[in-house]
C-alpha cells in the first residue's frame, strides 16, 4: 500500500459505516424509503460512511452503491427500490462488526459498524429485525427487542402504561367476532374506536358510531391480526412529543396534528396531501404541555423503550392528557414530526442522527459488558 492509499485507509478507519436498513415487507415499505433516503443524505461524510441497506417487498436485503438506489425519489406514489442492486445477508463478524455477505459466493461485500433500522411497521418495528441484529451482536438504533414489540402491540402497551398509573382511553380487546361486543360497547360507550393489536399507520381502523357497525369492524380488525382492540372515542386535539436517550430520556417540545379528515386515517397521513397540518410547538399553554413532556418520558420508561420513540396523545378540552401510543420508530423525512420536533427544540437533523447513533454504541457496549453465566 503506498503512502497515499494508507492514509486514506487511515482516514476511513475513523469513519463510522452505518448501515440503513429500510423498506421491508410492512404496507409502510414506501414511507421507509423516504425516511431513509433523508437519512442517507444528511448524515455527516466526516464522520459516517453510510450504506443504503434496502429490503424488498419479499424481504430480500439489496445493498445499494448509492442514492440511485431509491427509484423516483420525488415522487412518493412511485418512490421503489431498484431489485438489480445485489442481494446480501447479514452475518456476525469477528468482534463487533457485522458483514454483509453475497448470499451465491459468500464473499463479504462490506462490513458494518452500526445499524440505523428506518423500516416501519411489522417486521421493522415490532422486535423482529431487532432480534435478528441482536443475534448477531451489532449495535442498533432505537429501541431493542422488548421495547420494540411492546411498542407495537396496543393491548399490552395500553396495559403497560396504566399499569404505570399513566392516563390511557378505556379499552376491551376481542380475540373473535363471537365475542360480548355489547359488553364492550356499553362498558364504553359511542363513538369507539375498533383496531388491529399489532399494526399502523391506521391500517384496519375503524371508527365506529353505532352499535350494529361494531361487530363488522371488529371483523375487518381481525382480518390483520388475532386480537383486536376497542376503545372509547376521545374527542381531543392530538399532540405528539419525541423522546430521545437511553437511561436519561429527555422530551422535544409538544406539537400538534390537525386532521383534515374525520380522524387521522390512511388517507389523511398518505394519500391526501392536505390530509393533516402539522403545528410545531403546539399552541398550549406552558404548564399543559410540561405535563404531557413529563408524561412522554414517562411512558417511553414504561415501556422499556430506548433511543427515540413518538409519544402521542389525545388532549381533552377539560385540560386532560391521554397517552395514545407509541411509535418506536416514527416518520423520519426531515418534515415528519419526530425530526422536526427536535429541530423546533434546537437540535438539528444531522445532530439528531448523531445523537441517535451514539446512543445505539453506548447501549450495545454495556449489554456487551453484562455477565452472560454465572461467574465462579
Ligand atoms: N380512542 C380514540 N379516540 C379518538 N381518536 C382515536 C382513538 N384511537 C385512534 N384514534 C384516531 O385514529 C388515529 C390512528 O390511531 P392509532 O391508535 O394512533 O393507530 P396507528 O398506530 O395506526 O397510528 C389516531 O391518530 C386518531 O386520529
Ligand atoms: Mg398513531
Amino acid at each position: 500500500m503506498g503512502r497515499g492509499a494508507a492514509a486514506a485507509a487511515g482516514r476511513m478507519a475513523l469513519k463510522r459505516r452505518v448501515g440503513i436498513i429500510f423498506g421491508g415487507k410492512s404496507g409502510e415499505h414506501e414511507v421507509s424509503l423516504q425516511s431513509a433516503k433523508s437519512v442517507y443524505e444528511a448524515l455527516d461524510r466526516e464522520k459516517y460512511e453510510p450504506l443504503l441497506i434496502g429490503v424488498d417487498k419479499a424481504g430480500v436485503w439489496h445493498l445499494g452503491a448509492d442514492a440511485s438506489f431509491i427509484l423516483n425519489v420525488s415522487n412518493p406514489k412511485l418512490i421503489a427500490l431498484n431489485a438489480s442492486a445485489p442481494a446480501v445477508v447479514p452475518v456476525e463478524a469477528p468482534g463487533s462488526a457485522l458483514s454483509l455477505k453475497d448470499p451465491e459466493s459468500g464473499l463479504v461485500r462490506q462490513s458494518v459498524d452500526v445499524f440505523f433500522p428506518l423500516m416501519h411497521g411489522t417486521f421493522g418495528e415490532d422486535g423482529s429485525l431487532q432480534g435478528l441484529l441482536r443475534l448477531l451482536n451489532a449495535p442498533f438504533v432505537g429501541a431493542s427487542v422488548l421495547g420494540s414489540s411492546v411498542g407495537m402491540d396496543k393491548d399490552v402497551m395500553k396495559r403497560l402504561l396504566r399499569e404505570a398509573g399513566l392516563p390511557v382511553p378505556e379499552f376491551r380487546v376481542v380475540r373473535s367476532p363471537g365475542d360480548d361486543l355489547a359488553a364492550a360497547v356499553r362498558d364504553l360507550g359511542l363513538p369507539l374506536f375498533v383496531k388491529p393489536c399489532n399494526l399502523g399507520s391506521s391500517v384496519g381502523i375503524t371508527k365506529v358510531k353505532r352499535l350494529e357497525e361494531v361487530a363488522p369492524a371488529v371483523e375487518r380488525a381481525l382480518r390483520f391480526d388475532r386480537k383486536a382492540i376497542l376503545e372509547q372515542g376521545i374527542a381531543g386535539r392530538e399532540i405528539e412529543v419525541a423522546v430521545l436517550g437511553n437511561e436519561e430520556p429527555r422530551a422535544s417540545v409538544c406539537g400538534e396534528i390537525v386532521p383534515r379528515h374525520e380522524f387521522y386515517s390512511y388517507e389523511a397521513k398518505y394519500i391526501d396531501e392536505d390530509g393533516a397540518l402539522l403545528k410545531i410547538p403546539a399552541e398550549i399553554p406552558a404548564w399543559q404541555s410540561d405535563k404531557i413532556r413529563d408524561l412522554a418520558v414517562a411512558a417511553f420508561r414504561a415501556l422499556e423503550c430506548e433511543g427515540m420513540g413518538r409519544v402521542d396523545f389525545f388532549l381533552k378540552p377539560d385540560g386532560g392528557a391521554l397517552v395514545n401510543e407509541i411509535n418506536t420508530l416514527p416518520g423520519f423525512t426531515r418534515i415528519s414530526m419526530y425530526p422536526k420536533l427536535w429541530e423546533a427544540s434546537g437540535l438539528p437533523y444531522p445532530k439528531l442522527l448523531d445523537r441517535l447513533i451514539e446512543l445505539a454504541l453506548e447501549r450495545h457496549a454495556r449489554e456487551g459488558a453484562l455477565l452472560r453465566s454465572a461467574e465462579f
